[in-house]
C-alpha cells in the first residue's frame, strides 16, 4: 500500500470515530451521574496534573504546547482512539475485577452494532479478493459451571490485511470482516476469516504526533475483537491476539493478556485454524 493511501485512510479513521461515539453512547451515563461523585473525580484528576507540573517545574512554552495539543485532538476527531489506547484498558480492569470466566479486554473505537446476523458455522462478509491467512476461528461458549450456553452470540470484527476497519477507513465494503454469529444448540460456532494485521494509530494525526514527540510507537498486535453474550450471563467483551506476532508484548493499547493469546495451527490448505471457549459469568 502506498503511503498516500495509508495516510488518507489514517486521518479519516479518527474523524470516523468520533462520529461513530457520538452517535451510540452519549447520553445516559452522563445524567446519572451525580455531583458529588463529579466533585470527587474533577478534583483528583486537576490535583493530579497540578503535581506533574511542579514536580515538573512544567514552562509556560510547555504549558501552551499542551493547549494547542488538546485542541487539535478534538479538530482531528482523534479523541476516542486517544481514550481508547492510553485509557480505556484501566476503566476495563476496574470494570471486571471479580468477574469469573473468560478474560475481557479493551472495545477500542471501531465496534459497531447491528453486523450481519450469520449462522454458526459461516464465513465472515469478505471481498472475492481478501487478502491474508485463512483462519478457521471455533470454540464454545459456556457458563462458569462448563453448561453449554445454546443460542450464545458472538459479535466480531477485525481489521483486514492491512490493518484497516470497515466503516472507518474509506473504500473497504460496509460490514466487511464484521459479522454478529449466532452459536448453536450447544454454544458451538466455527467461522471462516483471514487473520488480520497489526494496526497502527493514525501517525498524522494529534495522537501521532504525541507518539513521535515521546519516541513511542504507534502498534498494536493484530487481533479479533469480540462480544460474547448468553441470556442471564454478564456479556463478554473481548480480543484475541497471536502468538509469536509482532507487538504483541509491546502493544500501544496496553490491552494484551497471557489468556488472550492464541496459537493457530495450520489447517492443511495453506490457512490456519484456532479454537477457542469461552466462559460466561452469570449476571449478577
Ligand atoms: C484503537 C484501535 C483499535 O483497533 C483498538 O482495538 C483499540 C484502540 C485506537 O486507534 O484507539
Ligand atoms: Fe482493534
Amino acid at each position: 500500500m502506498s503511503d498516500t493511501t495509508l495516510k488518507a485512510t489514517a486521518a479519516a479513521s479518527g474523524a470516523s470515530a468520533t462520529e461513530r461515539f457520538l452517535s451510540d453512547k452519549t447520553g445516559a451515563p452522563a445524567r446519572t451521574a451525580d455531583s458529588e461523585r463529579v466533585n470527587t473525580l474533577a478534583t483528583e484528576v486537576i490535583t493530579a496534573v497540578h503535581d506533574v507540573i511542579r514536580r515538573h517545574r512544567v514552562t509556560y512554552d510547555e504549558y501552551n504546547a499542551l493547549k494547542s495539543w488538546l485542541i487539535s485532538v478534538g479538530q482531528d476527531g482523534e479523541w476516542p482512539l486517544f481514550l481508547d489506547v492510553w485509557v480505556e484498558h484501566v476503566v476495563e480492569e476496574v470494570a471486571t475485577a471479580g468477574r469469573r470466566g473468560s478474560k475481557g479486554t479493551i472495545e477500542g473505537p471501531y465496534y459497531v452494532p447491528g453486523a450481519p446476523v450469520l449462522p454458526a458455522v459461516t464465513v465472515l462478509p469478505m471481498r472475492d479478493d481478501e487478502s491474508g491467512t485463512p483462519l478457521l476461528f471455533q470454540g464454545q461458549v459456556t457458563g462458569v459451571s462448563g453448561k453449554p450456553l445454546a443460542g450464545a452470540v458472538l459479535e466480531m470484527w477485525q481489521a483486514d490485511d492491512d490493518g484497516l476497519y470497515a466503516q472507518f477507513a474509506p473504500g473497504i465494503p460496509e460490514w466487511n470482516l464484521r459479522g454478529t454469529v449466532v452459536a448453536d444448540a450447544e454454544g458451538r460456532f466455527g467461522v471462516t476469516t483471514v487473520q488480520p494485521a497489526p494496526y497502527q494509530i493514525p501517525t498524522d494525526g494529534s495522537c501521532g504526533s504525541l507518539i513521535a514527540a515521546a519516541g513511542w510507537h504507534p502498534w498494536r498486535p493484530a487481533h479479533l475483537h469480540l462480544k460474547v453474550s448468553a441470556p442471564g450471563h454478564e456479556p463478554l467483551m473481548t480480543q484475541l491476539y497471536f502468538q509469536g506476532g509482532e507487538y504483541v508484548g509491546d502493544d500501544v493499547a496496553s490491552a494484551v493478556k497471557p489468556e488472550l493469546v492464541v496459537d493457530p495451527r495450520p489447517a492443511g490448505d495453506g490457512g490456519h485454524q484456532v479454537t477457542y471457549d469461552f466462559v460466561l459469568d452469570p449476571a449478577s
